[in-house]
């Protein structure tokens, strides 16, 4: 039996309110767990009404129409006919419709007119006017695909909310698209509160994304758990803050490319957060090689000149770092910006500098410092700098992964000994992206690691713990999650040894679906919120404090006798940069030496049929260009099919999806 289509309004803000108390139906979203909601918007296009829906706008060419062609049951479906490029697509608007900070699911079914080859997205506009894109989920196949309930969410911030269905040019058929409220998840007060448990020791925090802030639940988590530090997952890195288009408008008006021209706007609903709830504040990153575009190296800030001398860039660098601190204190007067990165990842495993190259060159090891600099000369001015702009309280930090690996932690001692001589470096940044893998194979392993902070504790400078998690085999489900458990106790408690020298524990993200690693889950909290084993293992046998379960009748404590407020012990019982594949070429999934759309057939057909059709490890690891480092997904093959199309270039890759997208959209 089909669902009857029932409530849609075909626009106006008072559908939210009206909308959520409309028909309540238990909805299954998916065999294994269950998960109720209320059914908002349910689209079987049986009654030909497809007003819901549009086109993307702008130049889309997108007709969509009601067709009897091809259905999932019934006899009618929504059809996109007409698409003259791949971003066009069928959109359906969220905020004219729907509540914002509340978890919705979306189901549907997509089918290509011969082949189906689609990306389910989300777009919004943010208070600044720009727009973003999110790829959601791929799905490829023959016939009809089902798009799993997937969860979006959206702030009152963004306008313009939409999701959409891309991918190809062929005509696009959408069945049985249903908008579900998910249920209100609520987090675990009744465990205690990680910032409570190391109160004493070091600040806890955590990184955060935009897309967290519409979660409720997520940022109970972090108003429990890691109120102490928040770092911007992607926000405050260079490719974030640059504005090319200021810095070119700069340069014709005074014929001067020497001042760059930056920009928060990413990162403003993150710091307008941080600003609101008091929370201190980690800066990351000035000077990177990845996350930083090439034209900030080149002559005009133009791609395709030449690169600027190594005293042009100094002044640019200069320019940079005390326009980047000046803004930000400027607009966020209030909050601690109590830590900064200001060089990231510049040593390899090996002791040696990068390679010299274009971001996108070979993969993202090689460095345009490097390039324009012909050395890591460029680390000690970055201090120099950061040092002279950086306001009081700013701790500045040189931070990298595989940190505990011999080479690199020797050449990070020197230098950071050298700079502690000048005065210009307060600490070191350990990122921490380990591997449980299976337990016994741990890498690093624990003592490993507990060596690594003996050493950086010897410097006599602050460490910092900045990006904390810790992966288990992909797609292994709860399998490892006891030696994943075992394993960050003994990282934890190596930590809590050194905590005389420790200021900062940051975990890399809240939960494990939205890690950027999150097919390997390495975080503490999965992804209903719940504390894992990994959790418990750490607050193990610790002090805590009581704690207090919010009641509106009562207040409950457990932990220690109530009206006492005595602390007790607990009662609780219970491949960031894989050192042995590197990316051979970029792209290369198939391993054949060079990138063609056959590359983007064999990450397609990996993905539909594991079994079968496996990409070597090599070819994993090539194949994954975009957002590298989050495995391999759907959105590399389009990247890879976004070359043989022109849209952009073999030494674009690595790409974020946000950077294909829009190259997609020229
Ligand atoms: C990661 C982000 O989490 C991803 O979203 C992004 O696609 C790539 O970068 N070391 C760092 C972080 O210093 O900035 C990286 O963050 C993870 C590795």
């Amino acid at each position: 039996m089909k669902k009857k289509t029932f409530n849609r309004l075909a626009s106006g803000t008072l559908a939210a309110a009206m909308i959520l108390s409309a028909v309540p139906t238990v909805w299954a979203a998916d065999s294994d767990e269950t998960a109720t909601g209320k059914v908002i918007y349910s689209f079987d296009f049986e009654d030909g009404d497809i007003s819901a829906f549009t086109n993307r706008g702008g130049n889309d060419t997108t007709v969509l129409s009601v067709s009897d062609e091809a259905s999932v049951s019934g006899s009618k479906s929504l059809l996109a006919s007409g698409r003259s490029t791949s971003w066009n697509g069928p959109a359906f608007q969220l905020d004219d419709k729907l509540e914002p900070y509340t978890e919705y699911y979306i189901s549907a079914k997509v089918k290509g007119k011969y082949y189906t080859d689609a990306t389910f997205s989300f777009q919004y506009t943010n208070a600044d006017g720009e727009t973003k894109y999110q790829n959601l989920t791929n799905l490829n196949g023959n016939d009809w695909q089902t798009l799993e309930p997937v969860k979006v969410s959206f702030t009152d911030e963004m306008t313009g909310v939409y999701v959409y269905f891309e991918g190809g040019t062929d005509d696009m058929f959408i069945d049985d698209f249903v908008v579900t409220e998910a249920p209100a998840m609520e987090i675990e007060q009744d465990i205690p509160s990680l910032a409570d448990v190391f109160e004493n020791d070091f600040k806890v925090g955590t990184a955060l994304t935009p897309n967290d802030l519409s979660s409720k639940p997520t940022m109970a988590l972090v108003e429990k758990h890691f109120s102490g530090s928040i770092t911007a997952g992607n926000e405050m890195k260079p490719d974030a803050v640059l504005n090319k288009e200021a810095c070119k408008a700069y340069f014709e008006e005074t014929g001067d490319d020497t001042v760059p021209q930056i920009s928060f706007s990413a990162a403003k609903p993150l710091l307008d957060y941080c600003q609101r709830n008091n929370i201190p504040v980690r800066i990351h990153t000035l000077v990177w090689h990845s996350q930083t575009p090439d034209w900030f190296f080149k002559e005009g800030y133009d791609d395709n000149s030449e690169w600027v001398s190594s005293e042009k860039m100094l002044v640019r660098m200069e320019n940079y770092i005390k326009a980047y601190f000046e803004e930000l204190v400027k607009l966020y007067p209030d909050i601690d910006f109590y830590a900064c990165d200001v060089v990231n990842e510049a040593w390899m495993e090996n002791g040696s500098p990068r390679e010299a190259g274009e971001q996108g060159s070979s993969g993202s090891a090689k460095s345009a410092w490097v390039q324009v600099f012909g050395d890591n000369s460029f680390i000690e001015p970055a201090f120099e700098f950061a040092r002279k702009y950086a306001p009081d309280g700013c701790k500045l930090y040189y931070n990298d992964y595989n940190e505990y690996m011999d080479g690199k932690l020797n050449a990070i001692v020197e230098m950071a000994t050298a700079l502690k001589e000048k005065g210009i470096i307060d600490g070191i940044g350990m990122q921490s992206h380990l591997d449980v893998r299976t337990g016994s194979d741990a890498f690093p392993s624990v003592s490993a690691y507990n060596k690594a902070l003996d050493k950086y504790s010897a410097l006599g400078l602050d460490i910092q713990v900045t990006e904390l998690d810790a992966t288990v085999p992909k797609d292994s489900g709860e399998q490892y999650f006891d030696a994943q458990a075992e394993y960050y106790k003994g990282i934890v408690d190596a930590i809590y040894a050194h905590k005389d020298s420790i200021s900062a524990l940051v975990l890399w993200g809240i939960t494990d679906d939205g890690s950027w690693r999150a097919a390997q889950q390495p975080l503490l909290f999965d992804a209903e919120y719940k504390a894992k084993p990994a959790f418990y293992s750490i607050v193990e046998g610790r002090e805590v404090p009581p704690v207090t379960t919010e009641n509106p009748n009562e207040t409950t404590t457990t932990g220690s006798e109530p009206d006492k407020s005595t602390t007790t012990t607990s009662t609780v019982t219970t491949d960031n940069t894989n050192p042995i594949v590197s990316v051979s070429l970029m792209g290369d999934a198939n391993c054949d030496d060079k990138i063609t759309i056959a590359d983007a057939t064999a990450i397609i057909q990996a993905l539909g049929n594991q079994d079968e059709y496996a990409l070597s490890e090599q070819g994993a690891v090539n194949a994954d260009v975009v957002d590298s480092g989050d495995g391999v997904t759907g959105a590399d093959a389009n990247a890879i099919q976004a070359i043989e199309a022109g849209f952009i270039k073999a030494s674009d890759l690595p790409i974020t999806k946000e950077a294909l997208d829009s190259a997609m959209k020229k």
